[in-house]
C-alpha cells in the first residue's frame, strides 16, 4: 500500500541533535474504567479486551493545558542541563490548545521566561511529536538553532462526547516535554519520516471554527465540536502503518531490526501494537506500553512512554530506539534515535 522513498541521508548534515533531556506532567485525578461503567453502557472486561485500557488522567477543569505543559517543560530543561533563556525555538504539539491565539507556545514561552525563543504550534494530531522532532533535527542540523524545546500537551477530556462510548473510553491527558540539542555525530536523531494521508482524515475529526452538515449528522449529542472517530477504519489504517514505518526508518537508517533494543509506539490500543509487532516477527518485550496506565494521550503518548523508558533504565547510552506514531489527519512519521544521554 505505501512506497517506499528514501529520505535524505545523514551524511548531508552539519550537526547532530539529540533529545538532551524529558520530563512529563500528568494529571493527578485518575479515572478508571469503572468510574465509565456509572456513565455510559460499558464495561472494565470490553475496555480491557478491546484495547488494553485500565484507566486515565483528567485535567482539572480550572486548570489550563499550558500549565501543564509548563510543568513537564521546567522538568525537561532541569534533565537537559539547560536554561530557558537558551532556548531558540518552542514548538507545542497539540490537537486541543487552550485557544487559537496566543499560541500555546506562546503561552509556554511566558510561562517560562523564555525570552530568546521564537515559538508555534504544531498540529499532526497523535503524531506531533514525531513531526515536532524532525523539524527540530533540521533546524539543529543545518545550524539555524542550538535549542529546541517541544512540549507535547493535550487535554481531550475536554473535546470527547462523554456520551459516546466507542470514543470517551479511550483517551485521556497528559504533557511531556523534551529538549533537543547539539550531540556528538552518530548519536541522537539518526533520520525522521513524516508522511500523510488527507483522503483518510475524515475518520477522525474535532471541529473548531466551522463543521460540515456531514460531520454534524455524525454527532448525536448536544455539543457539537466534540471528537468522533470511526474506530475499525482508524484501526486498519494503524496496524499495517506502524509496521510499514517502522521497518521503513530501520531501513533509512542502514540498519536492521536486530540492531533495535526498543520501540516506543504511540500508544492508541494494545491490538494494534499487537498487530504490528506480529506482522514485524518482534517479541513483545521489545514494545514498549503503557496504555492500561493512561489510554490515548494524542501528541504526549511517545514522549511519556520515552520519558518512562528512560527512567525505567530500558533506554541507555548509544541504545537504538525507533519512535512510530499515527493519527488524525490522518498522519504518520517514525524517528530512529541513538540514545545520545
Ligand atoms: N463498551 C462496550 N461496548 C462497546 C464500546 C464500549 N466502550 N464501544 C463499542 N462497543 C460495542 C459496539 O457498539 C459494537 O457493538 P455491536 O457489535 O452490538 O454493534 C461492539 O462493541 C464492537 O464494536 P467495534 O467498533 O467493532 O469494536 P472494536 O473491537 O473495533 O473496538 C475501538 C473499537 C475503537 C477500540 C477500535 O476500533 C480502535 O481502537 N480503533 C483505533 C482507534 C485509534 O487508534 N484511534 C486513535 C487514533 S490516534
Amino acid at each position: 500500500m505505501w512506497e517506499h522513498r528514501m529520505e535524505p541521508r545523514s551524511e548531508h548534515r552539519l550537526k547532530w541533535a539529540g533529545i538532551l533531556g524529558t520530563g512529563i506532567s500528568l494529571p493527578g485525578n485518575i479515572f478508571t474504567n469503572h468510574d465509565l461503567e456509572k456513565m455510559v453502557d460499558t464495561s472494565d472486561e470490553w475496555i480491557i479486551k478491546r484495547t488494553g485500557i485500565r484507566e486515565r488522567r483528567i485535567i482539572d477543569k480550572d486548570k489550563p493545558l499550558h500549565q501543564l505543559g509548563i510543568e513537564a517543560a521546567e522538568k525537561a530543561l532541569l534533565s537537559a542541563g539547560i536554561g530557558s533563556e537558551e532556548l531558540d525555538l518552542i514548538i507545542v504539539a497539540t490537537d486541543t490548545p487552550d485557544y487559537l491565539t496566543p499560541s500555546m507556545a506562546c503561552l509556554v514561552q511566558r510561562g517560562l521566561s523564555a525570552r530568546n525563543a521564537a515559538a508555534f504550534d504544531l498540529n499532526a494530531a497523535c503524531t506531533g511529536f514525531i513531526y515536532s522532532l524532525a523539524v527540530a533535527d533540521n533546524f539543529i542540523r543545518t545550524g539555524y538553532y542550538s535549542y529546541v524545546l517541544i512540549v507535547c500537551c493535550e487535554s481531550l477530556s475536554r473535546v470527547v462526547d462523554w456520551k459516546d462510548r466507542s470514543t470517551c473510553v479511550l483517551f485521556g491527558d497528559a504533557a511531556a516535554a523534551v529538549v533537543v540539542g547539539p550531540v556528538d555525530g552518530n548519536l541522537g536523531i539518526i533520520s525522521t519520516c513524516l508522511g500523510a494521508e488527507g483522503n483518510l482524515g475524515h475518520n477522525i475529526t474535532i471541529p473548531c471554527c466551522y463543521i460540515s452538515e456531514e460531520d454534524l449528522e455524525k454527532r448525536s449529542g448536544e455539543r457539537k465540536m466534540t471528537l468522533w472517530m470511526d474506530g475499525s477504519e482508524v484501526f486498519k489504517f494503524a496496524v499495517g502503518i506502524m509496521a510499514f514505518a517502522t521497518e521503513k526508518i530501520v531501513m533509512d537508517s542502514g540498519l536492521s531490526m536486530d540492531d533495535i533494543k526498543l520501540i516506543i509506539p504511540h500508544q492508541a490500543n494494545i491490538r494494534i501494537l499487537d498487530g504490528a509487532a506480529k506482522r514485524l516477527g518482534l517479541s513483545e518485550n521489545m514494545v514498549y506500553s503503557n496504555i492500561h496506565k493512561y489510554g490515548n494521550i494524542s501528541s504526549a503518548s511517545i514522549p511519556v512512554a520515552l520519558n518512562e523508558a528512560v527512567e525505567d533504565g530500558r533506554v541507555a547510552l548509544g541504545d537504538n530506539i525507533v519512535l512510530v506514531g499515527f493519527g488524525g489527519g490522518l498522519t504518520w512519521g517514525a524517528a530512529l534515535l541513538r540514545w545520545a544521554k
